[in-house]
């Protein structure tokens, strides 16, 4: 992917959402540091309008003031969060549903919400977060193209949807990146959208790069107020199961000498250019290790091992989107 002066942006990112205490509690003292970091390490920020109900978006609004070069921006809008406004519910496969909005008018008003929030000029990627199932995505994408246009937005992206939805939505506006779940702990994206992606020269954005911390070896145990608790694969015997195949992932990257939460990222790295993690993490010190993922080349032979332990469907425990 590429900012707006043509320069590649780095193959790792920053997922903002880990500092709005869903994960385990966070400072804003010290997420603003951590944003202002990220920022000074050329890595794209990725944030959501919804995360923290706008409060993520002035935490990155903070570190934007501070950080010392331009930053690149991604935010999302679609999730319904604010007293008054409404949507479609949208099944999640996580416990809950999701209030979701795409009508232009909506479409209208989150942006120009992000935007201030963000205090930027131009949105550097803008994402519809989920697809509302009541509009047409003709009209939300056509929106998003308005906001193209109007120079409030540089380019579009689409989040959690299927490779027929995102033809249609390229059809509307070129798509420049695509938000999917993609990594040793669910690996589904290869399927269609991957490829789908690739077709339509996109990015392939992928969320919870590191299985939304599983992957790290650290996640053993969850609090009882810890969102991870709605994941199926983190729930019961699954959790259990997947511990054990965890072990001989932990085993592979022992063997490398590099962290898990850096094997699992070389891997995405691995998948193809276009293919971007955006691990989050309250601590600098981590987000360093995670960038250092991109000095890890890994041999065909350890690429094979991992698909031994690891094929598609592997880990158990189901999600809709
Ligand atoms: N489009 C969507 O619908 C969607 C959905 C979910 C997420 N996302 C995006 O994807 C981003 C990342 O996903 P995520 O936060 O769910 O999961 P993730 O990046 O896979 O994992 C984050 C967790 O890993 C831990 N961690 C990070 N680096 C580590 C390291 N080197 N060693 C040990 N632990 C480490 C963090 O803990 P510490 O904080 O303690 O380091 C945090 O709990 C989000 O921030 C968000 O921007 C998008």
């Amino acid at each position: 992917m590429f900012d707006k002066n043509g320069q590649r942006i780095k193959q790792i990112g920053y997922g903002a959402m880990v500092l709005e205490g869903y994960y385990g509690q966070s400072d804003d003292n010290a997420a603003v540091e951590t944003l202002t970091h990220a920022i000074n390490q050329q890595m794209m920020i990725d944030t959501a309008d919804a995360y923290g109900a706008g409060h993520n978006e002035e935490l990155v609004c903070q570190a934007i003031k501070q950080a010392s070069v331009a930053p690149f921006i991604a935010t999302k809008f679609g999730i319904v969060y604010e007293e008054g406004e409404k949507g479609s519910q949208l099944d999640t496969g996580w416990g809950f549903p999701l209030t979701i909005n795409g009508s232009k008018a909506y479409v209208q008003r989150a942006i120009d919400s992000c935007l201030r929030r963000l205090g930027v000029e131009q949105i550097d990627l803008l994402y519809a977060h989920y697809l509302d199932p009541n509009v047409a995505l003709e009209e939300t994408i056509s929106a998003m193209a308005e906001a193209v246009a109007a120079g409030k937005v540089a380019a579009i992206g689409v989040s959690n949807v299927t490779a027929e939805e995102i033809e249609r939505a390229n059809n509307v506006h070129p798509i420049a990146s695509v938000q999917y779940e993609y990594s040793l702990f669910r690996r589904e994206a290869e399927r269609e959208i991957l490829p789908t992606v690739n077709r339509i020269g996109a990015a392939l954005v992928a969320w919870s790069p590191l299985g939304a911390g599983f992957l790290t070896g650290n996640v053993n145990a969850l609090e009882k107020d810890d969102f991870r608790n709605n994941n199926p694969k983190m729930q019961g015997d699954n959790f259990t199961s997947n511990l054990q195949r965890l072990e001989k992932i932990k085993s592979v990257a022992f063997d490398l000498g590099v962290s898990p939460a850096q094997l699992a990222l070389a891997w995405l790295v691995a998948q193809g250019d276009n293919v971007l993690p955006i691990p989050g993490s309250r601590k600098i010190t981590r987000i360093d290790e995670n960038l250092q993922a991109l000095n890890i080349k890994l041999s065909p032979d350890i690429l094979t091992q991992l698909d031994n332990i690891a094929p598609i469907g592997a880990f158990k425990g189901a999600t809709l989107v």
